[in-house]
């Protein structure tokens, strides 16, 4: 789908790049650029460069070579198509939409798939409240003591127990057997019909923060099969990428998340009064969610059962939500297996209580490693002083692991500098094996390249292609001088060749352009290796003469020096430096 350019011209007039970026990242003003840490790959410092100074201002990291402008950070950090964001961006600067833009296929199945889950929560909802199969419904959340209003707040239902109840409704309302198991709310069966996916359970709708029924997940209430059945991936939904009940949790005026294990502990922890509260959706927590989490708030408390599989998961999670920067804490429950049962024996207030006493992050770790072991035998005890001086190594700031480490001695009754010695000596071990991770990350690349990406089977020609595109994009005018000198079948790795002819193509058809408006014809990924042409244009200023070797060597494709695979471990670390070093 194409917009007139006058009309993107004017929405990234009206959505400067950094004013849209300060939202989901901060931004560290360095003389004409700004840089942030990328919100998409983790990382410690910033490589992630926003060039405003510029006609066509853009986003570049140098960390995972994501990139592009305003329109492909949208896309890319709202996990929109191209339509979607332009659409994002309007309506965020109050533009109205040119008339009839149609909307591509994609967004349409989309847009389908959204009323299909509406209107079925809709049907899970009335069955829930009005119809007789409800009833047993009914029974059970009576039981586990939801309140009529906590029921329509989260929009909760019940699945009859019937093949066909939510189909022969869907259909009814005009939505084809093939639209309903996109969905995934049916499936089809052996003999060529479609079934209902949920049946006799109670259903939980998933609500994005824009208020799309995105997904559900089903409880079972007695009888066999998996306990909770969720939506699998479809064209709306991830669930790696996703939180239940983000969408109250974002109001929220705390400053500080609750992540729980699952949908029921949520909504029991929302109704005694905490908003701030989220769960995954049936899946261990993702590196997508930390993220997504770090977000809104820098504290997290984690709330997840008492059982060893809740720790076990307590310990994955603080890992992923410090490397994506949030403060991590964690509730010490006793008398209840989770957060649900421990409301509904002790109240609302005990549970602030237990919020507020929680412990950091690493006074859990040091006190799980006690497990299995008896701290008052001498064995017991050297086991755990050894165990912790691995989490204590941990700790990335000096002045706090110096503090513990304080803390650890004087509780234990053992010399403070012998602790001391023994974290330093782990910390030491640890920095030779990153190094040695240095040299496996070669060995990958290698491979990689064996493999053959166009980049390293044809280094050469690879470089001498981007030259000629960022010449082109920069010089526009130069468009028909190039093309008859050059053509796109000259080129020899397929993707340089699109964007070339892309870029031709929107050249010749549009008055206003840049290069970094390609997105209707490349995905976000790929808008990333277009944008790193385009920065690494602005930093080796190509001329003329430059450009002519380029053609050259297209043109000659002479001596391909791919014997690269052959290199020395040393050549090739230099040679892969020296590739480096051009960006
Ligand atoms: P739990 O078994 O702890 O569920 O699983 P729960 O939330 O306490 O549920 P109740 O109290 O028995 O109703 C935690 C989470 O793991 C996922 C669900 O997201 C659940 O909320 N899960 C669990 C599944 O996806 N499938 C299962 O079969 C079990
Ligand atoms: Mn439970």
């Amino acid at each position: 789908m194409a917009f007139p350019d006058s009309f993107i011209y004017e929405l990234k007039q009206n959505n400067p790049i950094d004013s849209v970026m300060s939202s989901y990242v901060s931004l560290i003003r360095r003389g004409r650029n700004s840089l942030c840490l990328c919100p998409f790959h983790s990382e410690k410092s910033p490589s992630c460069t926003v060039y405003l100074d510029v006609s066509d201002p853009h986003f570049y990291c140098f960390g995972c070579g994501a990139g592009g402008d305003v329109i492909t950070f949208i896309m890319k950090i709202e996990n929109l198509d191209y339509v979607e964001a332009v659409k994002f961006l309007a309506s965020r600067a109050g533009m109205s939409m040119p008339e009839d833009t149609g909307g591509s296929q994609a967004a349409h199945i989309k847009s389908r798939v959204l009323e299909m889950n509406r209107t079925a929560a809709r049907y899970f909802f009335d069955v829930l409240a009005h119809s007789s199969a409800g009833e047993k419904g009914r029974r059970y959340f009576a039981e586990r003591q939801l309140s009529p209003a906590t029921i329509t707040k989260y929009g909760l239902g019940y699945a009859p127990d019937d093949w066909y109840g939510l189909s022969n409704h869907m259909r009814s309302k005009g939505y084809s057997e093939e639209e309903l198991i996109t969905a995934n709310l049916c499936g089809r069966g052996k003999k060529g019909g479609i079934y209902d996916q949920f049946r006799d359970r109670v259903m939980f709708p998933i609500i994005d923060l824009r208020g799309n029924v995105i997904a559900f997940g089903g409880r079972i209430i007695d009888g066999s099969g998996p306990k909770y059945l969720n939506s699998a991936d479809t064209p709306v939904f991830k669930k790696s990428s996703n939180l239940f009940s983000l969408n109250f949790a974002k109001n929220s005026e705390e400053k500080r998340l609750i992540l729980a294990e699952g949908y029921m502990d949520v909504i029991s922890i929302n109704q005694a009064g905490f908003e701030n509260v989220v769960a995954t959706l049936g899946t261990a927590l993702t590196q997508e969610q930390a993220r997504l989490m770090a977000r809104y708030t820098k504290e997290v408390i984690i709330a997840y059962d008492s059982d060893g599989a809740g720790q076990k998961a307590t310990h994955k999670a603080i890992n992923l939500l410090s490397e994506a920067g949030v403060r991590t804490k964690v509730i010490h429950m006793e008398g209840a297996k989770d957060p649900d049962e421990y409301i509904k024996k002790f109240g609302a207030l005990r549970f602030r209580q237990l919020l507020d006493k929680s412990g950091g992050a690493i006074e859990f770790e040091l006190d799980k490693c006690r497990e299995g072991l008896d701290t008052d035998t001498d064995e017991g005890r050297i086991e755990f002083l050894k165990r912790c001086v691995n989490v204590l190594a941990d700790i990335s700031s000096p002045i706090e692991r110096e503090v513990y480490i304080g803390r650890l001695a004087d509780e234990n009754k053992v010399n403070k500098e012998m602790l001391v010695q023994q974290v330093n000596g782990v910390i030491r071990k640890r920095q030779k094996q990153d190094q040695s991770r240095e040299w496996t990350d070669i060995r990958t690349f290698r491979n990689r390249m064996r493999t053959s990406p166009d980049e390293y089977a044809h280094p050469r020609e690879y470089k001498a292609e981007r030259g000629i595109i960022a010449y082109l994009a920069a010089n526009p005018d130069e468009a028909e001088n190039i093309s008859s000198r050059i053509s796109p079948e000259d080129f020899t790795t397929d993707f340089n060749k699109k964007v070339y002819e892309k870029l031709l193509e929107k050249i010749k058809n549009s008055s206003f352009y840049d290069i970094l408006s390609l997105q209707s014809e490349f995905t976000a990924d790929e808008m990333g290796k277009i944008t790193e042409i385009a920065v690494n244009s602005k930093d080796v200023n190509i001329n003329r003469t430059a450009v002519d070797d380029f053609i050259n060597i297209l043109l000659s494709k002479a001596d391909n020096p791919g014997d690269v695979k052959n290199y020395s471990d040393d050549d090739f670390l230099k040679y892969i430096q020296s590739l480096k070093s051009k960006k």
